[in-house]
């Protein structure tokens, strides 16, 4: 049977909406239809250089365009509440990068409107869908390496101060840990869940962003993680899994490009790599079309309840390092 093409739109046409786009450009049942952008030049260029038939010069427009399936927005952090909610008003199905928003009442609002509109909502979370995570968390499943009982995990890379940038300007939701350290809270969720202590602190810039952020999850069975993100340090991407039996290395580098280890105690390790095509970004293309396909308003890979669990850890852990967002706290 044919699959049903959907319609797709970009909302702000920056470096992230490239990267997912050329994931769309792989699949069959995307249809590259509208940008919008402050700027119609930005919007015209972007259109022509990717393939999309439509360019609008604001974001009202595009949300109000009828054709329109599914909007992409990728929008710095502090707009993704306002821009989520414009899409939702104007029905059409979301999925908006992370960090969703910049706290959880934002993220519950728009879920809630996403319900009460019985609209998708999706979360643009990259690990879930990939390959190497999943693997990771099937032979996590199937109980040969016992319990984790430490994850470490760490995001970072040398970024040069600039204050008007979205990583180091606050009004943007700059700070590591909204843009990299989510990754490794992210991690710690999917793999071991909801920490029940939280300890961190922070490092910051003249503008008041955090530059550096380390973080402790106290779980009452006294489990542990260890969570690093930072604009400072060449850390790299990656996670570490102790386990009773054996240990679990997932990494990965900027290309997108993903490795995992598997050592199990007393044997050779086993090494998996691998270079998703689209950089990995069609998979999460690939659920939303399958979601709506089945009239589902929410993933399972990434439900709702996901994306509050993670931006209410997120706060919390603003809350215990100071980190402050001015008038979004
Ligand atoms: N999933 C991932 O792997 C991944 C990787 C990188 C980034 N991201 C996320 O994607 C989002 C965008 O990141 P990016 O690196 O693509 O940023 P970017 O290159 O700066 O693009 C952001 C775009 O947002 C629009 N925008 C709207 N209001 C703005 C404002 N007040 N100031 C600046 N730009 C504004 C601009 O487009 P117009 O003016 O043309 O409308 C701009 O091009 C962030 O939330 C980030 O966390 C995700």
């Amino acid at each position: 049977m044919m699959k049903k093409k959907y319609k797709w739109g970009i909302l702000a046409p920056g470096k992230m909406s490239a990267k997912f786009t050329r994931g769309l450009q792989l699949l069959e049942n995307v249809e590259l239809y509208a940008v919008g952008s402050r700027d119609i030049q930005r919007a015209r260029q972007f259109a022509e250089e990717f393939g999309f038939q439509k360019s609008y010069g604001s974001y009202e427009e595009l949300t109000e365009d009828k054709e329109v399936d599914i909007i992409y927005i990728a929008s710095p952090h502090s707009h993704h509440f306002e821009h989520t909610m414009l899409c939702l008003k104007n029905k059409k199905a979301v999925i908006c990068e992370k960090a969703f928003a910049m706290n959880s009442h934002e993220v519950e609002e728009m879920i809630s409107e996403a319900t009460r509109q019985k609209v998708f909502l999706m979360e643009a979370l990259w690990p879930p869908f990939q390959p190497m995570y999943i693997k990771a968390k099937k032979i996590l499943n199937d109980g040969e390496t016992g319990k984790i009982i430490h994850l470490n995990a760490r995001f970072g890379f040398q970024a040069p101060f600039n204050p008007t940038d979205r990583k180091f300007n606050l009004a943007l939701g700059g700070g590591s840990l909204l843009d990299i350290g989510i990754y490794a809270v992210i991690d710690a969720l999917y793999f071991i869940g909801v920490p029940d202590e939280i300890c961190a602190k922070a490092d910051f810039t003249s503008t008041g962003s955090e530059i550096s952020i380390s973080i402790i999850f106290g779980y009452k069975d006294g489990r542990m993680a260890t969570l690093y993100s930072s604009f400072r340090t060449a850390a790299g991407i990656g996670c570490d899994l102790l386990c009773e039996n054996g240990n679990l290395f997932f990494s990965r580098e900027r290309d997108m490009s993903q490795q995992l280890i598997v050592a199990f105690n007393g044997k050779e390790p086993e090494k998996y790599s691998l270079l998703p095509e689209g950089m990995g970004y069609q998979f999460e293309a690939m659920e939303v079309m399958k979601c709506l396909d089945e009239g589902k308003i929410q993933s399972e890979i990434v439900p709702h309840s996901f994306s509050i669990d993670l931006m209410k850890t997120l706060d919390r852990i603003r809350r215990a390092s100071g980190i402050v967002l001015p008038g979004r706290n």
